[in-house]
């Protein structure tokens, strides 16, 4: 029977995604840096934030965000950028990262190409977030992640709810002002949007949302692999967790070592990550330097949960964006509803400008376009001015200079004095 036959196939698939994501997950150190430094990996691949900013004369400091579900965050100030001899302007500006990314994503593009930089050398005064699950906030009060499934309890709409809230009042209370302005690349403009629907009075402590690619559905997303890896963690989510996988695609396991090991080898990392990275989202010959694809696999995937790659996975098959889906009877206790409750847009009365990529194959401008239809106060919507400008350019693409920095810098200088 037809029948039967699926539940095999469906046994399988379920068996290889379990033992896949477990022996993925595997955390061995096969070197250390060390041995790594020997072998050639690039030094910047091994640095964290504070280092890595360090040496190229950039002085950061680090500091420690407690959220209102006791989720300890690493967040970075940059002090001042080593072209910067001004006055440093206020308001601060909150740099949020994407998924399975974290801070050091905004550095990996080197000096020259790193909005981080690139922004602190422009005298703004820079704060870069992160959020719960990667490997600068895998830490909790009263939980810890190796042991507790439930710090694993979260995805985008829990980050909304509680991570870019305690990140901006921690920042606003630092500074003592009123208000800051705020840039989002993808996921970290995505869980600014569930933050104003969610948290009332939020979106007024921001003069200005920049969204790089904002993520908030994914309905029309092109990547093949993107899409059934985050549809295939969706459909076995409970399986997985069940036999302990709550983590995934953490740095340290072995899924993110070997990427690191193949991509610092200067003869693969075009060849073999370049073509990898193509793949997953879209090509763009050249954009991306050889010598950043060996640093930034240091750095990602950072890690996040399954029930976030999950929602992802969730997203892509809906056309709203909405809530976690965990089923009609699960739905009805959480939210007294058999749907998921749908975010509030029209909540994000915050002055946006958006940019975004033609060829960006987990984004896909029809999403946007939809976005855009959807806040109520967009200032302007640009798509990046080269036809092949993917999603993985908006942090990594040596070209952020020319493509990306003067309209950030145009709309923050008129937020800012
Ligand atoms: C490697 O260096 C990084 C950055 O200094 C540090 O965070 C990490 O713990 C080091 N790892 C090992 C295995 O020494
Ligand atoms: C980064 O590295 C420096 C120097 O090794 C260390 O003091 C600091 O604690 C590290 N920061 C984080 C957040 O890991
Ligand atoms: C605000 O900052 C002050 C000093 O900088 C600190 O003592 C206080 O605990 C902070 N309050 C909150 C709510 O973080
Ligand atoms: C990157 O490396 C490849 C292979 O070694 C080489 O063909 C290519 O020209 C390099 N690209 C850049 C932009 O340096």
């Amino acid at each position: 029977m037809a029948s039967k036959a699926y539940v095999t196939v469906n046994v399988l698939l379920i068996s290889v995604a379990i033992i896949l994501g477990n022996v993925l997950r595997f955390r061995f150190l096969p070197f250390n840096n060390d041995t790594k430094k020997s072998l050639g990996y690039p030094k910047d691949s091994l640095l964290n934030f504070t280092e890595l900013a360090g040496k190229y004369g950039y002085k950061s400091e680090e500091h420690t965000v407690i959220t209102d579900d006791d989720y300890v965050l690493t967040i970075f100030r940059i002090l001042r950028g080593r072209n910067c001899y001004g006055r440093i302007k206020e308001p601060p500006v909150i740099l949020m990262h994407g998924l399975l990314q974290s801070s050091d994503a905004w550095l990996d593009a080197g000096p020259n190409a790193g909005l981080a930089y690139l922004l602190a050398d422009a005298c703004y005064d820079i704060w870069v977030g992160n959020q719960r699950g990667n490997y600068y906030a895998r830490r909790h009060l009263h939980y810890d992640p190796d042991k507790h499934a439930q710090f694993w309890d979260f995805s985008v709409d829990e980050i909304g709810l509680y991570d870019i809230p305690a990140t901006i009042d921690y920042v606003l209370n630092h500074t003592r002002l009123q208000k800051l302005n705020y840039i989002g690349y993808s996921q970290g403009s995505g869980t600014f949007f569930i933050m104003c629907s969610e948290r009332p009075g939020y979106c007024e402590k921001v003069n200005l949302l920049i969204g790089l690619a904002p993520a908030a559905r994914q309905t029309y997303t092109k990547s093949v692999i993107y899409r059934i890896v985050s549809t295939g963690i969706s459909t076995f989510e409970t399986a997985l967790t069940t036999t302990g996988l709550q983590e995934i695609f953490a740095k340290g396991a072995l899924g993110q070592e070997l990427l690191g090991f193949i991509c610092q080898f200067g003869s693969l990392s075009e060849p073999v990550c370049g073509t990898a990275e193509g793949l997953f989202d879209s090509f763009h010959p050249g954009s991306i330097t050889n010598e950043t694809l060996r640093v930034m696999f240091g750095h990602f995937p950072a890690g996040t949960s399954v029930r976030n790659m999950a929602r992802y996975g969730q997203s892509m098959m809906t056309d709203k964006f909405q809530k976690f889906d965990y089923g009609k009877a699960k739905n009805l206790e959480k939210y007294g509803s058999r749907e998921p409750p749908k975010y509030n847009l029209n909540s994000v009365t915050v002055p946006m400008v958006i940019m975004y990529g033609k060829n960006d194959f987990l984004v896909d401008t029809k999403d946007i376009k939809w976005l855009v239809e959807n806040l109520p106060n967009v200032l302007m919507v640009k798509q990046v001015a080269d036809p092949l400008w993917n999603h993985f350019d908006n942090t990594y693409s040596q070209y952020i200079h020319d493509l990306i920095f003067p309209t950030v810098h145009h709309y923050l200088l008129k937020f800012s004095k």
